[in-house]
């Protein structure tokens, strides 16, 4: 295990450079402030990302958001890595936005300074990202699970978007992706009341597609990520890409971008490799190539 809050990044960084490699912050040995990074599992192949603001329930403010982008950078450029894992505590993955950062902006600032733009760097990972909510995901929190491409749940997880209590809208994809995983009446009845989802109801909604004993959850993240991760990390994205394109086009188009994707994995050595090795009664040993 690998262990990365900047306070230790020095001496980690002597003892696997390739984890600091093209990610400028990193050449500072300064520790992160709100999240904690590592690389977990036996072959540490899984990237995690805990979300480490208690005093503010993880609120997500504009640093912790940055340094989840670095982080992100960070085990994106890592070859080893094959998946990421973002978690929060045992009580709280993130309880939204930061209210108190946020409540005095005006909106020529918002709109002129493109507020919550930086959010959107999770959707755009190659790499597949795992959610793993303990406790509440709210607002932004909700939002920041729903960008992920796998969400995973503890037992006493619980979803909200309760903006409108506030007076706003959720705004970092809330109305779209929520609308999309539960349907329009669950949705509608979630962001115009502010009625939370307790993990159960989430799972049944379509939301999340496991639910874990809360101690169990991180753990069973990592091993959904460790199984990702042994597989090809280039045939794995061609396939993220193509899920992901569901959301954004026509069926037609969709099964056309398939069907390309599909062509191109016989492009790689991977896809040889992996029918060579079925045919021989072996495991595949990916290359990513
Ligand atoms: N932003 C900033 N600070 C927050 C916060 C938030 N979203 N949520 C909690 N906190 C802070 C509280 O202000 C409090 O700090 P102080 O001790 O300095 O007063 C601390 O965290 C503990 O919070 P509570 O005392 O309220 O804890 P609780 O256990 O009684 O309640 C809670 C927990 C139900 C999560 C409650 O804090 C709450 O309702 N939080 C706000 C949730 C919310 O509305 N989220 C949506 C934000 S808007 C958004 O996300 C927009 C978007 O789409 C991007």
């Amino acid at each position: 295990m690998v262990l990365f809050c900047r306070s230790a990044a020095f001496a980690v960084r002597q003892a696997a450079s390739f984890i600091f490699t093209g990610t400028r912050r990193y050449s500072t040995n300064a520790p992160f402030k709100f999240i904690l990074a590592s690389k977990k599992g036996d072959k540490e192949n899984v990237g995690l990302i805990q979300l480490n603001r208690p005093k503010a329930l993880n609120a997500l403010c504009d640093l912790l958001m940055r340094e989840v982008n670095e982080a992100l950078d960070h085990f994106e450029e890592d070859s080893q890595v094959g998946a990421v894992v973002i978690t929060g505590s045992e009580k709280v993955f993130a309880a939204g936005a930061d209210i108190k950062e946020m409540h005095n902006w005006t909106f020529p600032a918002c709109y002129t300074g493109n507020f919550l733009a930086h959010w959107n760097r999770v959707c755009s990972a190659k790499k597949p990202v795992i959610a793993a909510v303990n406790g509440l995901a709210l607002g932004g929190g909700c939002e920041m699970a729903m960008m992920c491409d796998i969400i995973y749940a503890g037992e006493k997880a619980q979803f909200g978007q309760p903006e409108i209590l506030l007076g706003t809208i959720p705004g970092a994809g809330g109305t779209q992706r929520l609308t999309r995983a539960v349907g329009k009446s669950l949705a509608m009845e979630m962001v115009l009341t502010g009625k939370r989802l307790t993990a159960q109801e989430a799972k049944q909604a379509g939301l999340v597609s496991g639910v874990f004993p809360v101690q169990q959850l991180v753990p069973e993240a990592i091993r959904c990520g460790e199984r990702i991760a042994s597989n090809s990390k280039i045939i794995t994205a061609m396939a993220k890409e193509a899920i992901n394109a569901a959301f954004e086009l026509p069926l037609a188009e969709g099964n056309r971008l398939e069907k390309k994707l599909f062509y191109a994995t016989f492009a790689t050595e991977d896809r040889k490799e992996g029918m060579t090795a079925f045919l021989e009664k072996r495991k595949a040993s990916f290359k990513d190539k």
